[in-house]
């Protein structure tokens, strides 16, 4: 394997994009643009979060009855196609966005048993001709050799923003403090957690997307890819 090659690859032999940043920062829009330019596979990490808290909800399971929550992360029955999440075979990908899974989502993630049986789904999604992988922990514990790491951030109130936009259009009403305040929250709770918690690579390029467009950055992380790949 050349040194080139080596730059780029991820834990499954195919090359990794890892883009992790905060809730709303626009990672998941920028992660699914990049992977369509390269024609690579997409991981939305935090839909598999998402899918354990929504599992938990309809089987009136609470937060921190972490066996229960294990048993579900391991025996989740889910496909994501390009434009559906299939939960036991039914689409679930709207009922995944409402804010209070969000928010449950997050405090499921706190655990490091629940965390540990999402691992294995996770790199499975690396094949090739290659993945960009977007989440809180895709550069840090999931892809690791990942050859592109970037951690894309944006202001708590340029993020709130979209996300009160991206609810609106979906037809959900929302209120601007509410969602400040479940963004502020969410951030602590990602980011001081001791198992996996939310913070860059040390080898990971920064990217500020608060004065951004969405096009910007995904020409930004495009080049980043390019010159990995030259290198
Ligand atoms: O990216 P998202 O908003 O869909 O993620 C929902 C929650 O899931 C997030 O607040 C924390 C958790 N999560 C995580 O802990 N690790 C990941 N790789 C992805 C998401």
């Amino acid at each position: 394997m050349s040194g080139a090659q080596r730059a780029v690859q991820g834990i499954g032999g195919a090359p990794v994009i890892t883009i992790d940043g905060p809730t709303a920062s626009g990672k998941g829009t920028v992660a699914a643009r990049v992977a369509a330019a390269l024609g690579f596979h997409l991981l939305d990490s935090g839909a598999l979060y998402r899918l354990v808290a929504l599992q938990s909800v309809r089987g009136d399971v609470a937060v921190d009855d972490v066996p229960s929550l294990v048993r579900i992360a391991e025996s989740l029955d889910i496909r994501f196609t390009d434009s559906a999440i299939l939960l036991e075979g039914r689409d679930v990908a709207d009922a995944l966005r409402f804010e209070a899974i969000g928010v449950r989502a997050s405090s499921i993630a706190v655990h490091g048993p629940v965390r540990e049986a999402l691992v294995t789904r996770q790199r499975a999604f690396c094949t090739a001709p290659g993945l960009v992988a977007d989440g809180r922990d895709m550069g840090t514990v999931i892809f690791p050799d990942a050859g592109v790491k970037i951690f894309l951030t944006a202001s708590v109130e340029a993020r709130a923003e979209r996300r009160y936009k991206q609810l609106n259009d979906k037809g959900f009403s929302v209120n601007m403090d509410d969602l400040l305040k479940d963004l502020r929250e969410r951030d602590a709770r990602d980011m001081q957690r001791t198992v996996a918690p939310l913070k860059p690579a040390p080898d990971a390029h920064l990217l500020d997307t608060s004065s951004m467009g969405i096009d910007e950055a995904v020409e930004q992380v495009l080049n980043w890819s390019q010159a990995a790949r030259a290198a």
